[in-house]
Parts: structure tokens; C-alpha cells; sequence
């Protein structure tokens, strides 16, 4: 709607007035020549663009949404004001290859050196097709399917005339209060890279017009946010900076990521958008990054409320002098840097810098050759929603899916001639389906879990029941209706957890738990004495220790995109077998949280036998998850055994294989995602419990056994010192490997 008024706006501008003379550049401009190498390029535009030129590029506005805090805005008519005076680099929310295409031929047309502008956009899961949030794609373990995924995402979002993503989100996090878990992949920084390298390349390709630029964020360490609370605080020491936090970011950076974005938090007490260690010494520096980077929404300006800059120009000022560069809807840039230049505040060196990234990125992309090349109606229309592209998200929403519980085998529900109730309002609401990341995705056609039931096993065999209402309360009525139609059915499915609408930015959540009226509507379904399975929706690991008490299963349904109902539905039936294992350890209670896998030992670890004082544990709840990372079941059952080194001693710079056999102990065929962990006894910095370093991801017929090898190398075996250099100490290590973090068989590993 907004973005139609936004259009039409546009058009009438275009039509009625703003009879804009300009002398443009001479068309023979070196910068114009195709034929020249983009250095060249580059240096001749800046040669000829005034202060004011180079601070536009820098310049960030948001077009028809907001997605963050309004600032003052200045309204469309003034903003395509601006556009013509060469003081926008960027635009961020205009949608599809018509409104791209009337702003970019403002650009191209109308100002001065016709510098095309960059449209970005919040692609996170998908464009149009939605896929399963990041969270629960990466408990797919599946990078290959990773990738083609984010290609699908690229390639629908490319036809509609948008160039660069906000994604991948590389924040290692493990407080599930935060509610952008749901964009990351999880607890262990070591995958979160791999996966993140993967999305890059998905979304990236080789940088044609069927691709975007990616931007990875929230450079750095915005997992860490006290309290689990959005836009908070964050204080890591360097040595957790570098083990824990940076790795996925590095991983995307090596992956070829074209651009990086600042986070909203702090580092060592200075606003990461004006860290000079985190954006020059790290970034550019150690890893040689040579994109450019933009701010998050308004985040520059924010240094002046965190306590930093003391105005705006000081911002402008503190954020280029770190290395930042893109400014998102803050407007320090633009409004500052020419008199903080004439100040000698800044340089035309750091300027230079800046701008010639985000000008180098414009050329290669080829946008000063073909601006509209993103922008073709018919490519759009032809790309978007495709049934190749449904068929894509339906295979990664079954992939995403995490069954935690089984009980008697319950699940898969083969029997076609079944009655099943479905209970819970958010079985039958396409409204709490998505979260808040859903780009141009629509509701109305995504399939919820009672759609996709009832294709499978027939309308008239499936009753529905809300249970409880929207605002996640009940009432004696809604319980017995559901009461009635469980006493009528073989089976009851309850869809239980949170709206979609609870997941994304600003959904911090200070109880991460299944609602009350849930938990009440789970008691009296169970005291009907049928079979009662949970399908949980939530973006985010919730609090689940009373469902595991009262369901005979789980099946783990996050938010799963347009796909949901059919793939829940396959998963159900026993069409798909589950195979995801979950990238985040759930909590045993809220009071636990943070609780991960890849803790550290403590001086006094729980005891073994549970017995004694004096230890670090809790004494209403046990220390453990209650399903620990990497955990996740199979309609078959999977057992590791012989775990072997091919040497017990070796010395740095050798090679150890490790194997293990693992068989399929059940009767039907499924694939296990064998996972393996490192332990390091005794370094110059301690090392958690537990680190995983390998897995693959293998198929197996029913009684059907594979050795799977592993080579444990110097990288394996390393950590980072608080200056980000691999160390590899000599000591005794443990190898593990098993299907989950906690049920491991070990052995014994020295390097001399
Ligand atoms: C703020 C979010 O933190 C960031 O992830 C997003 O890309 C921007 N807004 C733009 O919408």
C-alpha cells in the first residue's frame, strides 16, 4: 500500500514537474568506458565528484518501509530531491522491478554524474517463496541445500530489482531470549561459519543479474547482547571475540562476501560502528576484506545516545575514522562530512576510501553499464513464486524439521485410514505463520499444519479445534471442544509454541516458554488417554520441559515458511523422515539460559554421581539442556561404535584419521548427521567441553553399517590467542564423535 502511494508519488514527480536542467558528464568520461578496468573507473569518478557527491554515496535512505525507528522523514518528493542531487548512494525497501526502475532512471537521468544507485533489502529467508528461517535451515546440516536455497532467494529478489541482501546474520548467540536467533545458525561458531560462507555463495553466485551482493552482520559480536535484550550491550574479552563470535564472520568474509554491516552494540566500550579495531585492524586489515560496509539502521547517529559521539558531526566523524562507511538512514554522512573535511576532522584519504568501495561494488556489478539491468517486469513475474522454487522450500522446511521426541513410535502416523484432531490456533492461522522477515512473501500462500493434514489424510478424517486463542489464552469452552474431537480421533496434533510474529528484531522475549493456556490445553488433551503429539512453532528454541512431560512426541516446526503445512504434513505421515538435529541446546528453564553445549569446564564440573557439595550446578534444576545441540531423532534408530585414531600420539603438522562405524538399527532407510567434537585439556586459554569440528551427513539402509572417517589436522586442533593468531599447543586431546553433543564415544588423542 505504502509503497503503491510511494510509486504513484513518484510518477506524478516525474510527469508534472522537477523540470530538472543539468549539465550532465560528457558521455565519454573514462568512467563511463566498459572497456577500462574498474580502478580506473573508479579513480576518474572520484576525480570529477564534488564533497558533497562523494558524502551522497555514503548516504542510505529507506524508500517505501521502515524498518527500523522513523527519523524525520523527509517524505518521497524530497528524498527523490536528493536523488537527483547526487546525495543518495543507496536505497533500502523499494520493492520490485517497476519502482527500481523509475528511482534508478531519476539516478541515472537526473543527476549530475549519473551515478547508479544500489537498492538493498532485508532478504533473509526468502523473497517471495519463504523459506525456513536460517535457524532451522541450518538444523538441516545440509550446505549444499543451504546454498541452493539462498539461490532461490537471490535469484527471485534479483528480478525484482533489488542488488544486495542484508544476510547472512553471522551472530554466534546462544541466549534464546534474543529473538534474532532465529537469523543466525546457531550455537557452535565453527558451523555458523560454514553455513554462513554457504548462504554467501547462494546469494552471491558469480555476481550476475540472477544474483545479489551479500552483507554480513552484526559485524561484531552482536550475539553476545546482555540479557538477551535487542540493541543491548555487549562485553567479550578478546579471547571469546575471536574463538566464539568472529569466526562465522571471517568464514563469510573468506566466502567472498561483498559487503559487511556494523552492529548496534559495543566492543570494549565503544559502539562497534566506531570500533577502528573491529572495522580497520580486523576486517581490513587482518582479513583483508576489500568490500564495503554499510551501518545498521540509524546506528551511527545511535553513538551519540550510547555516550560517544557528542553530536552528529562527531558521529560522521568517529564513524569514518574507524573505517566505516555506508550510512543507513542516520544522514550524519551526508549532513557532516563536507565540513568535517574543511575542518581537517577527516581526510580525503579516509573519504576516498569509503566511497571508492561502494563505487568499485556499482562497477562490478556492472549497474554503471546497465543500471536497469535488475529491473526487467517480465524477468520478475516469470521468477517469482515458481513451483520449482515452492518444491525448493518444501524440501528444506522437511530438512529444517526437528523431532525430539518419540515415545512407542507414535510417529510416523503410516495408517492413510486415521481420524486425527488438529488443535491449536496457530494450526489454522496463516497470519502467525511468518515472522517479521518474510521480504515480499505473503501469507495467504503459505499452507498451514491443518491445510496440510487434511491433503494428506482427507478433510473428512481431520477435525480442527483452536484450543486456545491468538493472544495465546484459553478457557474451559475451547479446552473441551478440543476434548471432543480428541475423543473421536485416534490421534491428536496440537500446535503449540509462539506466533511467527514473536520471532525477528525487537522480539526479545524475557520467557521463552510455551504459554500457560498451552501447557493447560496439553493436560486435559493427555487425560483423554489418546496419543498426543506437539508440533511446536517458534523462531527460536522455546522452554519445552512440560511438553516433554505430557506429549508422546515432539515434532520441532520453528517457522518453516511458505512450505510449512506440507512439509509438517510429510514429516507427519512418514513421507519425509526427519533428519534435522538442532543448532541450538534447549533450555531445562528459563533461569538456565544461556545454556550451550560449548561451555567451559569450570573449576568444580557437576560430579559425576550427582552426590557432594560445592560444585557449579543448580539446586532446583539439573546443569544439562534438556536436548542438547546436535540432537535430533529419526523415524529409524542409528548406533556408533568402534571409534578408532590412527595413532593415539602424533606430532604438529601430522595427519590422525579417525573412524567410527555407524549402522542403522531400525527397519527403515534415514540419514544421521554424524557429528565430531574435540576437547583440549590444558592451553594457554581455557577450551570448552566440547567443540565440534566435523560432520557428515550420511544415508543408511535398515541393518546397513558405514565407516565414516574424519582427519583431525593442525586446524582442528588450534584456537585463537586474544590477538586472533591460530596457536596449536602440544597436550592431550579427546575425540568424540556420536549424533548428538551429549551421547559421544571418545578416544584419546596426544600431539607431541
Ligand atoms: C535493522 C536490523 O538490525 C538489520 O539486520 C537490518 O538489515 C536493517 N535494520 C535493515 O532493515
Amino acid at each position: 500500500m505504502l509503497l503503491r502511494k510511494f510509486y504513484l508519488l513518484l510518477t506524478a514527480g516525474l510527469l508534472t514537474g522537477f523540470a530538472y536542467s543539468q549539465k550532465k558528464q560528457d558521455g565519454s568520461a573514462m568512467y563511463k568506458n566498459a572497456a577500462l578496468p574498474v580502478e580506473t573507473r573508479v579513480k576518474d569518478l572520484l576525480k570529477r565528484m564534488t564533497v558533497e557527491e562523494k558524502a551522497g554515496q555514503l548516504n542510505q535512505l529507506t524508500g517505501g518501509a521502515f524498518t527500523g525507528p522513523a527519523l524525520n522523514d523527509a517524505g518521497q518528493q524530497a528524498k527523490m530531491q536528493m536523488v537527483r542531487d547526487g546525495k543518495v548512494g543507496s536505497m533500502l525497501n523499494v520493492i520490485g522491478a517497476t519502482e527500481t526502475k523509475a528511482i534508478q532512471t531519476i539516478a541515472i537521468e537526473d543527476s549530475r554524474l549519473g551515478i547508479p544507485l544500489l537498492f538493498g533489502y532485508d532478504v533473509i529467508h526468502g523473497y517471495k517463496t519463504i523459506f525456513p528461517i536460517p535457524l532451522a535451515e541450518a538444523c538441516s546440516w545440509n550446505l549444499n541445500n543451504i546454498e541452493k536455497n539462498t539461490g532461490v532467494a537471490a535469484r527471485e529478489a534479483a528480478s525484482a530489482g533489488i542488488h544486495w541482501t542484508f544476510a547472512p546474520m553471522c551472530d554466534v548467540g546462544n541466549d534464546i531470549r534474543w529473538g534474532r536467533v532465529m537469523e543466525g545458525a546457531g550455537e557452535d561458531p565453527w558451523y555458523a561459519g560454514l553455513v554462513s560462507a554457504a548462504r554467501v555463495k547462494g546469494f552471491q553466485g558469480n555476481l550476475d543479474e540472477q544474483h545479489v551482493l551479500a552483507c554480513v552482520k552484526h559485524f561484531a559480536a552482536y550475539g553476545a547482547v546482555e540479557a538477551g535484550r535487542e540493541y543491548n550491550y555487549t562485553d567479550v574479552s578478546r579471547v571469546a571475540l575471536w574463538n566464539k563470535y568472529l569466526p562465522p564472520y571471517e568464514a563469510a568474509v573468506k566466502a567472498g562476501a561483498a559487503s559487511v554491516m556494523n552492529g548496534f552494540n559495543t566492543f570494549e566500550g565503544v559502539p562497534v560502528s566506531g570500533s577502528h579495531y573491529l572495522v580497520t585492524d580486523v576486517l581490513k586489515k587482518k582479513w583483508g576484506f576489500t568490500g564495503f560496509l554499510v551501518s545498521d539502521w540509524a546506528s551511527f547517529g545511535e553513538m551519540i545516545t550510547w555516550g560517544y559521539a557528542a553530536d552528529a558531526a562527531d558521529a560522521a566523524a568517529k564513524a569514518l575514522q574507524a573505517g566505516s562507511m555506508m550510512d543507513m538512514e542516520a544522514r550524519v554522512m551526508i549532513a557532516h562530512l563536507p565540513e568535517l573535511l574543511k575542518q581537517g576532522k577527516v581526510t580525503v584519504h579516509q573519504l576516498d576510501e569509503a566511497v571508492g568501495r561502494i563505487l568499485e561494488a556499482k562497477f562490478k556489478l556492472g549497474l554503471f553499464d546497465n543500471p536497469y539491468k535488475y529491473c526487467d517486469v517480465n524477468r520478475e513475474k516469470a521468477t517469482l513464486f515458481t513451483a520449482a522454487n515452492r518444491q525448493q522450500a518444501l524440501q528444506a522446511a522437511q530438512e529444517a524439521v526437528v523431532l525430539l521426541k518419540n515415545n512407542n513410535k507414535v510417529l510416523p502416523i503410516s495408517n492413510k485410514s486415521a481420524r486425527i484432531a488438529v488443535v491449536g490456533h496457530y494450526a489454522d492461522s496463516k497470519e502467525d505463520l511468518f515472522d517479521f522477515w518474510i521480504a515480499q512473501g505473503e501469507f495467504k500462500s503459505a499452507v498451514t499444519l491443518l491445510e496440510g493434514v487434511r491433503k494428506v489424510w482427507g478433510a473428512e478424517q481431520v477435525s480442527f479445534a483452536a484450543g486456545y486463542r491468538a493472544d495465546a489464552t484459553t478457557d474451559d469452552k475451547l479446552i473441551a471442544e478440543a476434548i471432543a474431537n480428541a475423543a473421536k480421533s485416534d490421534v491428536v496434533l496440537v500446535n503449540i509454541g509462539l506466533s511467527g510474529k514473536m520471532a525477528g528484531e525487537d522480539r526479545s522475549l524475557a520467557n521463552p516458554v510455551v504459554p500457560e493456556a498451552q501447557v493447560q490445553l496439553l493436560k486435559a488433551l493427555k487425560a483423554t488417554g489418546k496419543p498426543v503429539i506437539a508440533v511446536v512453532s517458534a523462531g527460536r528454541p522455546l522452554v519445552l520441559t512440560a511438553v516433554e512431560e505430557l506429549a508422546d512426541a515432539i515434532v520441532y516446526g520453528w517457522i518453516l515458511g511458505t512450505e510449512s503445512g506440507n512439509a509438517l504434513a510429510n514429516i507427519l505421515s512418514g513421507v519425509a523422515n526427519p533428519t534435522g538435529k538442532t543448532v541450538m541446546s534447549f533450555p531445562y528453564a528459563v533461569g538456565q539460559i544461556p545454556v550451550y553445549y560449548n561451555h567451559f569446564n569450570t573449576g568444580r564440573p557437576v560430579q559425576t554421581d550427582g552426590q557432594g557439595n560445592w560444585y557449579s550446578r543448580y539446586r532446583d534444576i539439573p546443569r544439562e539442556p534438556l536436548y542438547p545441540f546436535g540432537f535430533g531423532l529419526s523415524y529409524t534408530s542409528f548406533q556408533y561404535s568402534n571409534l578408532q585414531l590412527s595413532s593415539a600420539l602424533t606430532d604438529k603438522g601430522k595427519v590422525v584419521t579417525a573412524t567410527v562405524t555407524v549402522s542403522n538399527t531400525g527397519d527403515r532407510e534415514g540419514e544421521e548427521v554424524v557429528q565430531w567434537y574435540i576437547r583440549d585439556y590444558a592451553a594457554a586459554v581455557i577450551r570448552p567441553v566440547k567443540e565440534l569440528k566435523g560432520f557428515e551427513k550420511v544415508s543408511l539402509k535398515p541393518g546397513e553399517s558405514k565407516q565414516i572417517s574424519w582427519k583431525v589436522d593442525d586446524k582442528v586442533l588450534s584456537f585463537y590467542d586474544a590477538s586472533g593468531n591460530l596457536v596449536l599447543e602440544s597436550g592431550k586431546f579427546t575425540v568424540y564423535a556420536g549424533g548428538n553433543s551429549r551421547d559421544v564415544l571418545e578416544a584419546s588423542l596426544e600431539v607431541r
